[in-house]
């Protein structure tokens, strides 16, 4: 089958992880929004959970040139959704999608004429709509469309428009209870929402859900906390903070007992500086980390911050070079400061990883820094965060 992956608001980030994890055989850079796997067999339920920069995976049912008279694709979509749309008592909801097919495609008009269609095969039906062309997660969600019709998501493809059946969502009231609702919290320090953490996970590329996964500033414990539901069961968190490290143990067991979880994850205060000291060489298959990235307020002397923030990598990563094994990678985050050079600690021995496979790096909307890495800011923030991929 053929899917289709709707992307996040950095859909750069998203596109690296999804070839992180599924490989990039098959895969096609759509549109700025939309990655395509071809032939594939996926349980995009259980996938969504673990992918932070996916909002939704949808099957590819169908395409028809995009000159197809509504009425003929309203009896089409009907046709579908009869087939294939999840039936709950009452009426049958659906919702439409327009992913940017562009001028020629009315959704609201399409979506009044399934109404009709369906209801001339009796089935009574209702249309969510938004005042947005491109439901929400939330939208569908809420509305439960996948529970008690379906979504519709339309797409152009050269001059074919394609319809893709949603099969699931992000989980955003589990990700926010994650986010906002754990026990432990470090506003202080920062703290990594836990969709970046899981993007992050995914792009170092474990080999296994057996793999010793290392995070060597693990303040709250939000990437081992991340790690432990995407099904890793070897992790350790270490932090030169006795708070961190409480804070880390009290989110770590929450999130044990909120899913019911086996595993138990270890955590020590350390200084990153120093932990070949206390890994042995070789040991550690993959590190994910968002380190100290300065000061959350009162940045005067950003130059002075960027010297202290460029030893304390080059210190760590070359500790980092010691205790990780051959071939082992280590995706971080560095701080980039707006108006600033970029952060370039020494990093003798390390190989640069591209996040996004080489047959995207053409693509007119994959925007890269001056050094190909990639970048997330929000509106209106001053320091973004590269996504640096190191392999020993
Ligand atoms: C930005 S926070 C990490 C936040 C974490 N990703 C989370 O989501 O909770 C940075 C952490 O680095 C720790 N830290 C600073 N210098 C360190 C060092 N030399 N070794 C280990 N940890 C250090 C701080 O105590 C702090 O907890």
């Amino acid at each position: 089958m053929d899917y289709a992956f709707i992307l996040g608001t950095h859909p750069a980030w998203s596109v690296a992880e999804i070839a992180s994890v599924l490989g990039e055989s098959g895969l096609f850079w759509e549109n700025e929004r939309i990655l395509i796997k071809k032939d594939a067999e996926i349980a995009a339920e259980s996938l969504i959970k673990n992918l932070g920069g996916v909002l939704k995976i949808g099957q590819i049912e169908f395409f028809t040139p995009l000159s197809t008279p509504t009425p003929q694709l309203a009896k089409r979509c009907a046709r579908l959704l009869v087939d294939k749309a999840s039936r709950g008592e009452g009426k049958l909801v659906f919702g439409l999608s327009d992913q940017g097919v562009g001028g020629r495609f009315a959704a609201d008009k399409l979506g009044l004429n399934i109404k009709k269609e369906l209801k001339l095969l009796n089935i009574s039906s209702r249309l969510v709509t938004s005042r947005d062309k491109e439901l929400s997660s939330v939208v569908v969600g809420q509305n439960k469309l996948l529970s008690k019709g379906a979504e519709l998501i339309f797409f152009l493809h050269r001059q074919d428009l394609f319809v893709v059946r949603t099969l699931a969502i992000q989980p955003f009231k589990d990700l926010s209870r994650r986010d906002f609702g754990r026990p432990a919290r470090d506003d202080h320090s920062g703290m990594l929402p836990p969709k970046l953490a899981q993007i992050l996970i995914n792009c170092a590329g474990a080999r296994s859900r057996g793999d010793m996964i290392l995070d060597p500033f693990c303040g709250s414990g939000t990437i081992i906390t991340e790690a432990m539901l995407m099904g890793y069961q070897n992790l350790i968190g270490t932090d030169l903070s006795e708070r961190a490290i409480k804070d880390s143990r009290v989110n770590a067991e929450w999130i044990r007992e909120l899913y019911g979880l086996d595993v138990r994850p270890k955590f020590h205060i350390k200084n990153a500086m120093r932990l070949s000291q206390f890994f042995k060489p070789n040991s550690v298959d993959i590190i994910v980390t968002e380190p100290y990235l300065g000061p959350q307020r009162g940045l005067d002397d950003i130059e002075a911050v960027k010297r202290e923030l460029e030893n304390l990598y080059a210190e760590s990563m070359s500790n980092f070079y010691r205790i990780l094994k051959p071939g082992g990678r280590v995706a971080m985050v560095w701080p980039v400061f707006f108006g600033h050079e970029f952060l370039k600690p020494s990093l003798d021995k390390w190989q640069m990883v591209k996040a996004v496979p080489e047959k995207f790096q053409k693509l007119p909307w994959l925007k890269l820094s001056y050094r190909d890495t990639l970048l997330y800011h929000r509106e209106g923030q001053r320091v973004w965060r590269e996504l640096i991929i190191l392999e020993k």
